[in-house]
Parts: structure tokens; C-alpha cells; sequence
């Protein structure tokens, strides 16, 4: 089922015009490969600033769930995978929402395109967590409005606000999304627009025909979806001008997770691939583009993460409990990144397929007081964190290949290919300096452990501001076929209401045990903050 959601487009217009674009990897934009053609994606790029050291995350909906809470996973109890169709799960309630925050400040907010944030009761719908209207689908994987969940679990998938937009099978969702984009900007004053268009596997033949001379026939059909994105973008961009917005808006457009190379996607010359915590997952392709960026057509090194676009585009001076940075500053201007660190994620439910060993630092540390580190992290466990240069993973970080565009689309090749890295089976500690590294091919784990041991204790201290994950079983009654055929909300609002409590007083008892904690964590701050210090000195 995961064939099928390929392209999404998220735009916030006026405001901001931010386009999310699914599955597409590194080596899947123009000005990466001159193979793919997306011209327009290219010139609005080069015209803006191009972010060269972005992060995502490696699935859809924790990166959706990201961009719109301002938060890490370990904060909204969305740790683990996606949300299935049947699963009753969501966006957790009184938790603020990107949209709500800019409709609070007086914009009118829009959705175009996939939503993948569960949707059990109505109160998860977009149009209950802060958008105006919502034109898209509700689950993941959406083929020409058809979504399934398991053998016979099928349903259509297109709604309008809260009902189902009955009729559309068959039509091409992009253009369907593109079209929408359109008459919304047309009709009325907006501000805001999400537009999170996804892309089937088979785009009409006009688009596959410039990349009749690549030989794979999966990379073919993944290069004409990306140049069918690249034309929504220009349809969307042509519409801003057309009707009197551009000169007042952000474009921002940024990939939602890393490549799936079985599907035809490359994240070459990455590690990885989407659902993997390697960069070839979670390095986002993404640039901004707007009349009001200061210093435009260049190129941002700086550190920055999905999760800061909600305080960037709210304009939040503190923190307010987000995980996010106003990275404002930076874009426009150039100044420092004020993020240091990335969580990528901690996720406890996630087990490595086979027993793996216990990392051991090195027998022969150097001598003095801190000679003998206590472990603080059980290194089982999936994690992955960025703290200035150097990136630690733990656990099962998913398949470490790194995929040749040649090989892409099939299976057999590229399990060869990982299994002659089998060496890494055993191992569940890296560590790599990603500026020096970016393509993760030289693990100093035992020349650093020291840095193991430092970048273990932060893992630990986000831990401790983890809410316990959420994921629950399958509901048998959210089955399409006892909503008529379609996938819509099944759980009455009245029902449940419980559901979060046991997250949320959690959460309030984190926050005080925080408080109380606070020298303890203060001075593993200072200490990562001196850690910080000398990263950030070595790399000037
Ligand atoms: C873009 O607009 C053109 C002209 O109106 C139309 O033919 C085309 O289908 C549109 N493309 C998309 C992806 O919306
Ligand atoms: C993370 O925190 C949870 C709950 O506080 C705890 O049970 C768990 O052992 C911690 N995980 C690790 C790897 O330290
Ligand atoms: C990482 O590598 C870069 C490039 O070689 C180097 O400048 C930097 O000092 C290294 N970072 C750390 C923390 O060692």
C-alpha cells in the first residue's frame, strides 16, 4: 500500500506557501540531478534560498505531525510508524496546531491534498484542527481516492470540509488538488494555504514522455511525478501572481520523508531510505522562496528542522513549549541558526529484527576521572540524534544501503546490496560527523566514545521529557464497508474523550518533574552546551 502515496504538496499562501513533497529523495529535484527535470522548482529555488542541511522525518505522518505541532514525536505520543486507516489515533486535542495559531492571529487557513493525521472522530478532521476548509484525503495511501488497510479493508478516500466528495474516481489527484489551489485563491482572501498534493504511481503518459530514454522503468514513472509537482507548483505560483498575492507570500517547499528506491525514488549518494533513520530518510530537500526573504538566491547551510516552519511562520520569539526555532532570521538574513541539535526520534516500540549486541566503549579509554562512563542509554532501543556536526544512532536505525539510481525499483538488487553490509547486523551504536560525512560511511563510534557517551546522556535527557507512545490496535469498526464505502470518522465525540488523559497527565507531571530536576538537567546542559560550543568552534 505504500506504492501509492507518493507526491504531497503542502501551501500556505500570502502568508506562506509551503509545499510538502512526499517520498521524493535528495537526488530527486532538479538542481541535485539534471536528470529530473522541475524547472520551476529549480528557478523558485535558486531565486530564494535553497536549505542544504534540512531535516524531516523518515515517515509521513511524523513529519505532518511535526510541522504542524511545533513538536517532536517523544512530545505528541506519535513515536511509532504512521496511523493507519483503522487506528483510532490522532493529532492529540489541546495540543495547538500551526493553523489554529495563524487563525488565532486573524489569517484564514486552507488545506489542498493529504492529511494522514487520523481522523476517528470528527474532532481530528483539518477542519477541526484549524483549517477553514479541506479538500484531500484523510489516510495515507490514496490511489485515485481508494485507500486500503489490510486484504478487503478498502475504502474511497476524497472529502470536502466534513463529507465525502463522492464521484471523482479516476481523476488525477494532482491536478484534482492543483484546480482546488486555484479557485480557493480566486474566490477569496486567503492567507494561508496547505497544499499537500500526492501523486499516484501512474501520471498520464504527456508527463512520462520527456523521460522516455531512462531505462528503469519505475525511476521513469517516479521522474514524471516529480515533473507533474513541479508543474502544480508552477500552476499555484502562477495563480499567486495572478491574483494579486505573491508579493506577500513565502513559498516554502520541502520534502516530507526520504526516498522509497522500490518505488523509484533516490536519495543517492545517501544512506538509506524512507523509513530509515540514515540522512537518505530524514535529509529534506527544501528551499523558500518570497519577495520578502532580505538576502535572496543563495544557499543555507544552517541547521533547521520541519518542526521550526510553526514558531518561523507564527513569528514566536520564546519557545512556548515547542520543540521549533523562529528560523527566520536565518533564511532571510543569514544569521546563525539559532538550533543546535536535532532529536530525530526515540522510539521505543520499534525492535530490531535479531539480538544485537551491547555497545562497549572502547577497553583502553584514556586515562582521568570521566575514564569510566556509566551507561545512560539503552543502546536496544531505536533512537537517532544530531548535535551540531555529529550524528549517534541506536538500535535499529533501518536499512543502511546505499542505492545506485541503476539498481532502483528492484527488490532483489538492492537486498543484495544490503546484504554485504551484514557487518552492521551486530552493531547498534554509530556515530558520524555529517559534516565531514554526509553519506555516512565512516561510523567513529570507536574512535569517539566520548562523544558516544556525551551524545547517549542527551538521548536520555529528551527521554525523560517523552510522553508514554500512543499506538493503538486496529478498530474493526472504522471498515469502509460500514460507512457506505468510504473511510470517514467512526467514533462519536462524546465516546473516548478519555483517550488522551493518561498522555496529558503525564505530560503535567514531566513539566513539574522538570522543574524539580532542574539542576540535574541543568548541568547536562551546560556540559552539552560546552560540547556545543567546541563543535560549533572547530567548524568555523
Ligand atoms: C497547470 O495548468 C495548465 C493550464 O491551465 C493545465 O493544462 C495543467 O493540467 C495544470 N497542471 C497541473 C499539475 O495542475
Ligand atoms: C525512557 O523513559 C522511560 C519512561 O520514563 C523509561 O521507562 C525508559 O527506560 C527510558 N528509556 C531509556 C532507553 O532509558
Ligand atoms: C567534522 O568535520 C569537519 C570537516 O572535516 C570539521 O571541520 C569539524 O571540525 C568536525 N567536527 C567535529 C566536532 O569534530
Amino acid at each position: 500500500h505504500t506504492h501509492t502515496e507518493l507526491i504531497n504538496v503542502c501551501v500556505c499562501v500570502c502568508v506562506c506557501v509551503c509545499v510538502v513533497c512526499s517520498k521524493q529523495g535528495f537526488n530527486d529535484i532538479g538542481y541535485h540531478n539534471p536528470s529530473i527535470k522541475t524547472p520551476t522548482l529549480d528557478k523558485l529555488a535558486a531565486e530564494g534560498v535553497t536549505l542544504e542541511n534540512y531535516y524531516v522525518q523518515p515517515i509521513c505522518t511524523p513529519s505532518r505531525s511535526q510541522l504542524l505541532t511545533g513538536r517532536y514525536q517523544i512530545h505528541t505520543g506519535l513515536q511509532h510508524s504512521i496511523i493507519r486507516p483503522s487506528q483510532p489515533n490522532c493529532l492529540p486535542p489541546h495540543m495547538d496546531t500551526l493553523p489554529e495559531r495563524l487563525r488565532q492571529a486573524g489569517y484564514s487557513t486552507h488545506m489542498v491534498g493529504k492529511w494522514h493525521l487520523g481522523f476517528y472522530r470528527k474532532a481530528c478532521l483539518p477542519t477541526r484542527k484549524g483549517f477553514d476548509s479541506f479538500f484531500g484525503s484523510l489516510t495515507g495511501s490514496v490511489d485515485y481516492y481508494s485507500s486500503c488497510d489490510g486484504p478487503g479493508l478498502c475504502g474511497y478516500d476524497l472529502h470536502h470540509d466534513e463529507g465525502v466528495a463522492w464521484g471523482q474516481e479516476g481523476k488525477y489527484s494532482t491536478l484534482l488538488f492543483t484546480q482546488r489551489a486555484r479557485r480557493i485563491l480566486e474566490e477569496a482572501n486567503v492567507d494561508v494555504l496547505l497544499q499537500a498534493v500526492h501523486t499516484p504511481l501512474q501520471p498520464p503518459k504527456t508527463y512520462i514522455y520527456p523521460y522516455r530514454d531512462m531505462a528503469n522503468v519505475a525511476r521513469r514513472k517516479f521522474a514524471a511525478m516529480v515533473s507533474t509537482v513541479d508543474e502544480a507548483v508552477r500552476n499555484v505560483t502562477y495563480a499567486l501572481r495572478k491574483y494579486g498575492y505573491y508579493k506577500n507570500s513565502i513559498i516554502i517547499f520541502s520534502t516530507d520523508n526520504g526516498a522509497q528506491p522500490f518505488t523509484g525514488g533516490s536519495n543517492w549518494p545517501l544512506r538509506g531510505r524512507k523509513g530509515t533513520y540514515w540522512e537518505g530518510g530524514v535529509r529534506g530537500v527544501a528551499f523558500v522562496h518570497s519577495p520578502l526573504l532580505k538576502r535572496r538566491r543563495r544557499i543555507s547551510k544552517d541547521l533547521l528542522h520541519i518542526t521550526d516552519w510553526f514558531p518561523t511562520l507564527v513569528n514566536l520569539a520564546g519557545s512556548q513549549g515547542l520543540d521549533g526555532f523562529d528560523v527566520w532570521p536565518t533564511i532571510s538574513e543569514g544569521k546563525e541558526s539559532p538550533r543546535q541539535e536535532i532529536l530525530h526520534n526515540i522510539d521505543p516500540l520499534h525492535r530490531p529484527p535479531a539480538q544485537t549486541m551491547k555497545w562497549e566503549p572502547d577497553r583502553h579509554p584514556p586515562p582521568g576521572p570521566e575514564s569510566e562512563p556509566q551507561p545512560v542509554w539503552d543502546t536496544s532501543i531505536q533512537a537517532a540524534i544530531r548535535v551540531g556536526d555529529w550524528k549517534l544512532l541506536t538500535g535499529d536505525p533501518g536499512h543502511g544501503d546505499w542505492v545506485l539510481p541503476s539498481l532502483l525499483g528492484r527488490w532483489w538488487n538492492l537486498e543484495r546490496t544490503f546484504s554485504s553490509h551484514s557487518r552492521s547486523k551486530h552493531q547498534n551504536v554509530w556515530l558520524f560527523n555529517i559534516t565531514a560525512d554526509p553519506y555516512e560511511r565512516q561510523d567513529l563510534a570507536h574512535q569517539r566514545p566520548d562523544v558516544v557517551q556525551q551524545l547517549l546522556a542527551r538521548l536520555a535527557y529528551y527521554n525523560q521529557t517523552a510522553v508514554p507512545v500512543y499506538f493503538p490496535p486496529d478498530d474493526p469498526r472504522a471498515n469502509p464497508s460500514h460507512h457506505s464505502g468510504a473511510w470517514v470518522p467512526w467514533v462519536e465525540d462524546e465516546e473516548e474523550e478519555e483517550k488522551y488523559q493518561g498522555v496529558y497527565k503525564k505530560e503535567k507531571n514531566v513539566k513539574k518533574k522538570k522543574k524539580k530536576k532542574k539542576c540535574r538537567l541543568c548541568k547536562l546542559k551546560s556540559f552539552f552546551l560546552k560540547l556545543n560550543t567546541g563543535m560549533m568552534s572547530n567548524r568555523i
